[in-house]
């Protein structure tokens, strides 16, 4: 019933010219992904690279982030009016990196959540404990407070359409991955959130995702797919990451 959908997050990494072989290589090898979503997220000034190269084929191009204006005088923001504008699909809101280098707050991660619906973009809201949250056995109360403010503000259709992130902020880049029953409770408790559209909502897991542990993770009944990071980059485990949610 929900569409397994794996995206792409590239961070700050790349140039137009090792973004041009990846994307063309990943547009050739492609084809073999037939149930899942996917999307790739590079940084603001390649999306438009990224649209143009993967026209041809169903993959969608996402932003990592977006302003919490509107529009105005707000030196080296980028608004949801914008990343609409140039065909992007989707937004990545309150990345865990966003909330610790910027101190990006619950609230401003919902006020971006409502610039970007107004634009009919996809909201992925991420959210996550750090290890010290969870082992004083606090993972879920984060969770819920990071969720609150967005879930406030989403009907039952936009939440059927929006995407959550769970992403353990200690599993984060770390090669450290939430084990699949760890994540599953996780996931299950979100569900449990969501009220009519709870089985329509996409929710995946974030954090060291890679070819090897992928397919376990996806085998669980409240995953949806993967936010991935470093494997990304690498073509052909970004495939066959895509290829295990099949
Ligand atoms: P990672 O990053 O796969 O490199 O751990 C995931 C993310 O930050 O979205």
């Amino acid at each position: 019933m929900r569409r397994p959908i794996v995206l792409g997050n590239w961070k700050m990494h790349g140039d137009s010219s090792t973004n041009e072989k990846l994307l063309r290589r990943f547009g050739s090898l492609w084809a073999g992904v037939h149930n899942t979503e996917v999307v790739v997220c590079p940084p603001y000034p390649y999306l438009p690279q990224a649209v143009q190269e993967l026209s041809h084929c169903n993959v969608w191009v996402g932003a990592q982030d977006v302003s919490g204006f509107e529009d105005g005088a707000y030196t080296g923001d980028v608004s949801a009016v914008m990343l609409a504008d140039i065909g992007c699909h989707l937004v990545i809101l309150g990345h865990s990196e966003r909330r610790r280098y910027y101190n990006e707050s619950d609230e401003l991660v919902a006020k971006k959540l409502s610039l970007v619906l107004e634009q009919s973009l996809v909201p992925v809201m991420c959210v996550g404990e750090t290890l010290e949250e969870r082992e004083s056995g606090k993972a879920l109360a984060t969770i819920d407070r990071q969720l609150k403010p967005n879930l406030a503000q989403l009907s039952q259709h936009q939440l059927a359409r929006s995407i959550i992130a769970y992403e353990p902020r200690w599993a984060i880049g770390t090669g450290k991955t939430a084990t699949p029953k760890q994540a599953q409770e996780v996931h299950a408790h979100i569900r449990e959130q969501l009220g009519e559209a709870a089985q329509r909502t996409r929710i995946i897991y974030g954090g060291s995702v890679k070819p090897d542990n992928a397919q376990e993770l996806f085998r669980q009944p409240d995953i949806d797919g993967a936010l991935v990071g470093g494997a990304s980059l690498d073509v052909e485990k970004f495939l066959a990451i895509c290829r295990s949610a099949e």
